[in-house]
């Protein structure tokens, strides 16, 4: 059995007060992976901020599977404990979903004044999302477009109703309340807006690569224009790992992070090849999507770059193969770039190691300013 630790903040920090520095205005912005919890707040004043709190929480193996929370006792215990332990005050959340509890869809309608479509969207969003409206959470925005054209694009979000009140109720039950629920993709967007400051036409790929999700959002300047799941994340390279040299999950995760877990007999240059191989199934999966993109978008679109979060963005030589494969720079994401981090509290080298896992939680908890 996995331990649970919580991959604590620097002793020091952990006895921190909120009330030393002001009380944080916004949400907490709790990210309920499949793999891990991963908790961050954010101070906002004036358009700058400060990182208050960051904090994360391994979940047993088989807690959330397909996207369906199937031991909401654990993950409400795993909220709770990393709340105190790390004396997070903050009692509103915004979280997010993703993968099969979220349909995106960009839809191509005629120009109309907001309150008309206010009226329409129900009816448009029946004719492109697979299920019963009434079973859906529907947000919509308009996407900037052509002043001239008749015609506009919209893109449609749905959330599964029973996924919203499934998150929301462990988080109740967890003594929180839920005032955002938010997609992966658009809280990992929101993230970047803050920190990267894009220019208007700069377009670039943002991918959070998860445990069992990698979603892939095609963003230009600060506007999702693109965005895909697929289904297939960390846990790939652990399953194969498994398979490969007959571990356990525990072991397979030891060896996917460079390390030789006890009694293994694979050198590091086998786990290597291994890995490689995913990275490859993975990076394919990403070009088809690149691909279809470019087949929609209008000629010339280029895309100078991606950015990679999710604690499968870790996996070693994912970054480089990334960017030789697809001939543009490819970062790994940083949450923290343009916030304010008290050096005396926060350890410069943790933040480095967790910055792409700690994304998508500080991109909601930055949800908080608009
Ligand atoms: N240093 C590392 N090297 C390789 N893999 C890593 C490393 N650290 C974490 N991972 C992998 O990252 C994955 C967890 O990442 P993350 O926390 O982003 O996923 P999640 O949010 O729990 O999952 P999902 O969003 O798919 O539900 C796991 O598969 C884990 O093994
Ligand atoms: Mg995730």
């Amino acid at each position: 059995m996995i331990s649970l630790p919580s991959f604590n903040l620097p002793k020091s920090f952990s006895s921190f007060s909120l009330s030393a520095i002001g009380k944080s205005k916004g949400v907490v912005g709790l990210d309920i992976g499949s793999s891990r919890i991963k908790i961050a707040e954010v101070k906002s004043n004036k358009g700058h901020y400060e990182l208050v709190n960051i904090a994360q929480i391994d979940l047993l193996p088989d807690t959330i599977v397909d996207g369906q929370i199937i031991d909401g006792n654990h993950v409400s215990d795993c909220i709770s404990r990393v709340f105190t332990e790390q004396k997070i005050q903050g009692q509103q959340i915004a979280t997010s979903l993703s993968g099969n509890a979220v349909i995106v869809k960009k839809i191509n309608l005629p120009v109309m004044g907001l309150e008309e479509l206010r009226d329409q969207i129900n009816w448009e969003a029946q004719q492109h999302i697979p299920f019963d409206i009434q079973d859906v959470n529907l947000d919509y925005h308009v996407l900037e477009g052509d002043a001239e054209s008749e015609m506009m694009d919209v893109l449609l979000v749905a959330c599964k109703k029973d996924m919203v009140s499934q998150l929301t109720q462990v988080i109740a039950q967890a003594g929180k309340t839920t005032s955002i629920v938010d997609v992966d993709s658009f809280a990992l967007q929101n993230a970047y807006e803050i920190n990267y400051v894009p220019g208007a036409n700069q377009t670039v790929v943002l991918l959070n690569i998860g445990a069992s999700v990698t979603n892939i959002n095609i963003v230009r300047g600060a506007a999702s224009i693109f965005t895909r799941d697929v289904s297939m994340g960390g846990n790939q390279y652990t399953d194969t790992l498994q398979k490969k040299f007959n571990l356990t999950f525990e072991d397979a995760e030891i060896l996917k992070r460079g390390n030789i877990p006890e009694g293994c007999s694979a050198s590091i240059d086998d786990a290597f090849q291994v890995l490689q191989g995913v990275t490859e199934i993975l990076a394919g999966e990403i070009q088809r999507t690149l691909d279809f993109f470019h087949q929609q978008s209008p000629e010339g679109e280029k895309i100078v770059g991606m950015l990679v979060a999710g604690g499968g963005s870790k996996v070693a030589n994912l970054v480089p193969y990334l960017s030789e494969r697809f001939g543009i720079y490819v970062e790994p994401f940083d949450p923290f770039r343009n916030l304010n981090v008290n050096n005396d509290k926060f350890d410069g080298e943790y933040l480095r190691e967790y910055a792409p896992d700690m994304a998508v939680a500080v991109g909601l908890a930055l949800r908080s300013d608009g």
